[in-house]
């Protein structure tokens, strides 16, 4: 996707600080790739990136082994801004620059102030601006033929520029919300100082990606596996605007979805989108293989290969097909090596709607260069609901993990009630997009209740509501104690078997989000 269009590349010193500036950059209208620090200028000057971002990183430039850049680099004559180590890394490298040493450091909000009226970058934004500063060591001497146009108090060259040789550098992250005028900062490097052309949109993207994707599939007939999320839902879109009825999408319903889902992805895609939609509606062979199972592990390996050979056996007949469509996004790519690891590497729990392992099906995977925010704009640009465009994540054995013990219909049926109430009641509390995941579990244990006159003996059901950005890590959410309370009395009122309704308000680590 990077070879027609203006590029800039965010190159990667560790620690993720880069995804957040590609993010930024392309919510400017200019779209960015990661690339690792090792990259060559050789391999810089192939590939003509119209800018270069140094980014944050965690490392000091004084210690051995710390990621530094190909000096040549600089000699390219491409506009380049250093953030943070990045603008250390250029007062290191280049003659005359000095980065000091065992400094106080600054972490958290600090007082700009631009020095030199003379500043290209700073030209326009108030002479003193709060920042969001996160650094130990400093630039203390800006490299010779650049001129210092910032400070704060513990970072005496808060800001470095030499406009002959299109250098520019901060010490502060702009791309944090924190450092409130940081957009405006990269606003002006990308499209004033470097000259990108602010072109990248959703729509742009569909463009691109409608042309690539009949480029790549000709007369073909493609399939896409639908797991009701939002990755899958819309590369099938996209892809179906591109190529129309060589599409054929496969959805493996086990029974094991939410309340009314499968019923959702059959009206928006079959009703609404006109796509060619096979339904597998396979809830009782899952529930005959899981009968009598309880254990976490064994549930998830009997799920995922009943999916599996389901998936097969329904496009086992479509013969002509020699693609499959993947939801692939943007960090798993950079996950699985595209920025040579340096960042730590996460990976998220594979996706039981995935690949069959043994399938020769070449890959679409038009998300690739996407973040998931952007998915989800591509989503909504497309058509798609917002019952679908944000949807929660869920995994990909569904309701199986959240029933702890045996899975029945009776008891997903329970379930079902129960965590539509939970997800309901935050969506009228307007809470749905700060919360990364709420949702019901229903515990294999029984309690001593009363209701009515009659005392009960029956299962309680756990409400599990998370803040995260990853899923990588997540606090319990806060809810309003008249949130909770509702949720429980609805739950008690209108889900039979159900006496007794708890919080979990433990946060990962040490629990996971999900109970199994
Ligand atoms: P945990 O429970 O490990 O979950 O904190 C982290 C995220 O992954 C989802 N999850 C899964 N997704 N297959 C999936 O596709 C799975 O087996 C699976 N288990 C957990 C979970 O919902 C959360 O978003």
């Amino acid at each position: 996707m990077t070879d027609n269009i203006d590029t800039v590349f965010v190159v990667d010193f560790g620690a993720q600080y880069a995804q957040l500036i590609a993010r930024r950059v392309r919510e400017l209208n200019v779209y960015s790739e990661i690339v690792p620090h090792r990259i060559t200028a050789a391999e810089v000057a192939r590939r003509k990136p119209v800018a270069i971002i140094m980014s944050g990183g965690p490392k000091s430039v004084h210690v051995d082994g710390a990621p530094s850049l190909d000096p040549a680099i600089y000699d390219l004559g491409i506009p380049i801004l250093g953030i943070c180590y990045g603008v250390q890394l250029i007062a290191q490298q280049l003659p005359g620059g000095e980065v000091g040493r065992g400094m106080r450091g600054e972490y958290g909000r600090a007082q700009l102030t631009v020095t030199d009226p003379a500043s290209q970058l700073l030209a326009g934004l108030p002479a003193e601006q709060d920042v969001w500063m996160s650094h130990f060591d400093a630039v203390v001497q800006a490299p010779t033929g650049f001129i210092a146009t910032a400070s704060t108090p513990d970072a005496p060259v808060a800001a470095l520029e030499c406009a002959d040789r299109k250098i520019w550098g901060v010490q502060f992250h702009p791309e944090v919300v924190h450092s409130p005028y940081g957009m405006q900062v990269l606003r002006r490097f990308l499209h004033d100082l470097a000259g990108c052309q602010p072109t990248w949109t959703m729509t742009s993207v569909i463009d691109d990606q409608i042309a690539a994707v009949r480029a790549q599939v000709g007369e073909h007939r493609v399939i896409c596996g639908l797991s009701g999320g939002v990755d899958s839902a819309v590369a099938a879109a996209l892809v179906h605007r591109a190529i129309g009825s060589q599409l054929t999408c496969v959805y493996v319903d086990t029974g094991l979805m939410r309340k009314n889902e499968s019923d959702q992805v059959v009206e928006t895609f079959r009703r609404n989108m006109g796509i060619e939609l096979i339904h597998v509606d396979s809830g009782q062979r899952f529930f005959e293989r899981l009968a009598g199972v309880t254990e976490p592990e064994a549930k998830r390996k009997i799920i995922g290969e009943l999916f599996v050979r389901i998936f097969e056996e329904n496009v086992g007949g479509l013969t002509d097909a020699l693609f499959l469509v993947q939801g692939t996004l943007y960090p798993d790519v950079i996950e699985s090596g595209g920025s040579d690891g340096t960042a730590s590497v996460i990976k998220s729990h594979h996706n039981v709607g995935g690949l069959p392992e043994d399938m020769t099906l070449k890959l679409v995977e038009p998300l690739r260069s996407l973040f998931k925010d952007e998915v989800r704009r591509l989503g909504t640009e497309l058509g798609l609901p917002d019952e679908i465009v944000w949807r929660q994540p869920f995994p990909g054995p569904g309701l199986g993990v959240r029933i702890i013990g045996e899975v029945t219909p009776e008891r997903v049926a329970i379930l079902q009630e129960a965590d539509f109430i939970v997800r309901e009641e935050i969506r009228l509390a307007g809470l749905e997009r700060e919360i990364w995941q709420a949702f019901a579990v229903l515990a294999d244990i029984r309690s001593v209740g009363v209701m009515g006159d009659e005392r009960t003996y029956a299962h309680p059901i756990i409400i599990r509501a998370v803040t995260s950005d990853d899923a990588m890590t997540a606090d319990w959410a806060r809810l309003p104690y008249d949130l909770l309370e509702r949720m429980a009395s609805r739950i008690i009122n209108e889900v039979a078997g159900i006496n007794r309704v708890v919080y979990d308000i433990t946060s990962k680590p040490p629990g996971t989000i999900e109970w199994e």
